[in-house]
């Protein structure tokens, strides 16, 4: 098994790899391989049979809505499988992780658990926690249906350790068109302080939070915005293997952009959940919120139309950049039903499960064989995003850096919401990156 470090140097070289390979593939669909492979892995008609227990971090709203999808079609193509619903609510996994840690150091796994692809994923790797999926990326067409790259990301030592189920961009801003409207606004900002001027004109049209934040990993995700303006794609990027130092000038200047942002914001508590600033746009209480394409979901739950009512585009300062995340499903080691998991992670790779699934959850499929026709506008846009721009990883989704990394630069971040230090908060980033780069 490969060590801590070495898997996530690789996965900082992925970075790079996927930016040119990302642009090749077939992600707007039409042209997709009409003759992927799909043999059925399992050979019991209808399913293995028993509980299949499934946990994710999608228990409520319209986070639930995806989930739904999946069991629908789930208990239609294996009615002798029980699916079990075993989801922790809390947006990115806040609350899940913590539980899902405990239950797997008890040996006490489910059947199946959402990860996300690239150093996240690793850590349950390193640690022994799941199993290899290799059969069943097999069965469903391997690399004629699933972009290398992302299958590189679900790989170690030529093992593939999970199914992906979509792919989300992090690097969204989602805003309230009335809102825009009234404050004069017509044009996308093309850098931050642009947009920050747009937030005065929001202010002053009478709107005294142009900018909505939730608790602390939607900050966590607000800061890798900046950073990826401020620092560009190579040096976001190098952040993640050592080549960008954490207390370099261009990091303090993205904390000072940070904590400017962070005037036009309401004041979040710690728990508060990302629908809690998504519905402040929806609600005209708020111009703009950061957040991953989840939001569109958000958006369609409660009766609301692009264009009409919400409107989005790349955070100012990273146009032509993809942050990138993706959630995918293993089978963990010790599982009381891998037959039932696999029941499952064939649903979940299949065509027909990534489009139910991802016209409910506003991301895009991965898999490179689902049109894009049968998609609407925001995810259309997103699939040529994804082909066209550059890639980086995300911090606050567990595509850049592993669990326990995450948790210390979210500790810096809690911890800054409060003092406001902007020293602290890059002598605390630059002690995270010590401590987990090695
Ligand atoms: C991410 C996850 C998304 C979405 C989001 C908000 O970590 O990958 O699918 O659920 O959290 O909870």
């Amino acid at each position: 098994m490969r060590s801590r470090n070495v898997a996530s140097a690789a996965i900082a070289g992925l970075v790079a790899v996927a930016l040119a390979a990302c642009g090749s593939n077939t992600q707007t669909g039409d042209t997709g391989n009409a003759n992927a492979p799909t043999t059925p892995l399992q050979t019991t008609s209808g399913g293995a049979g028993g509980d299949v227990g499934v946990f994710t971090w999608w228990a409520a709203g319209s986070e639930k809505a995806g989930l739904d999808a999946l069991v629908k079609l789930f208990n239609e193509k294996y009615p002798n499988d029980k699916f079990v619903n075993l989801a922790v609510a809390g947006g990115a996994g806040s609350n899940a992780k913590a539980k899902l840690a405990s239950d797997l150091q008890n040996n006490q796994p489910p059947d199946s658990f959402q990860g996300h692809a690239g150093a996240e994923l690793l850590d349950y790797i390193d640690k022994g926690q799941i199993e290899p999926v290799n059969d069943v990326i097999k069965a469903l067409g391997g690399e004629s249906v699933f972009p290398k790259d992302l299958l590189d990301r679900l790989t170690v030592e030529g093992n593939i350790y999970s199914v992906p189920s979509n792919i989300h961009r992090a690097n969204v801003v989602w805003a309230n068109a009335a809102v825009l409207k009234k404050a004069g606004i017509n044009e996308v900002p093309k850098d931050l302080k642009a947009w920050m001027a747009d937030m005065d004109k929001v202010k002053a049209s009478g709107v005294s939070t142009p900018l909505s934040v939730s608790g602390t990993w939607t900050q966590v995700q607000l800061l890798e915005n900046v950073l990826i303006a401020d620092l560009g794609v190579d040096g976001y990027s190098g952040l993640f293997d050592g080549k960008t130092k954490w207390d370099s000038d261009q990091v303090k200047q993205a904390v000072g952009d940070y904590k400017k942002l962070l005037s036009y914001a309401n004041t979040a508590s710690d728990g508060d959940d990302w629908p809690v600033a998504t519905d402040m746009v929806i609600d005209g209480k708020a111009a703009y919120n950061v957040m991953g394409d989840w939001a569109v979901a958000e958006f369609n739950d409660k009766g609301k139309k692009q264009g009409q009512d919400w409107t989005w585009f790349p955070t100012p300062g990273t146009d032509g950049v993809f942050d990138f995340l993706a959630d995918s499903f293993t089978l963990p080691k010790g599982a009381k039903n891998p037959g039932g998991t696999k029941d499952w992670l064939m649903l979940i790779g299949s065509a027909e499960g990534q489009k139910a699934f991802n016209l409910a959850k506003g991301s895009i499929p991965a898999r490179t064989d689902v049109p894009a026709s049968d998609f609407p506008a925001y995810q259309q846009d997103a699939m040529k995003a994804f082909k066209d721009n550059k890639i980086v990883s995300s911090i606050a989704h567990g595509a850049a850096v592993s669990l326990a990394w995450n948790a210390d630069i979210s500790t810096a971040v809690s911890k800054f919401y409060a003092s406001k230090d902007e020293n602290q908060l890059v002598s605390d980033l630059a002690a995270a990156a010590k401590k987990n780069l090695g």
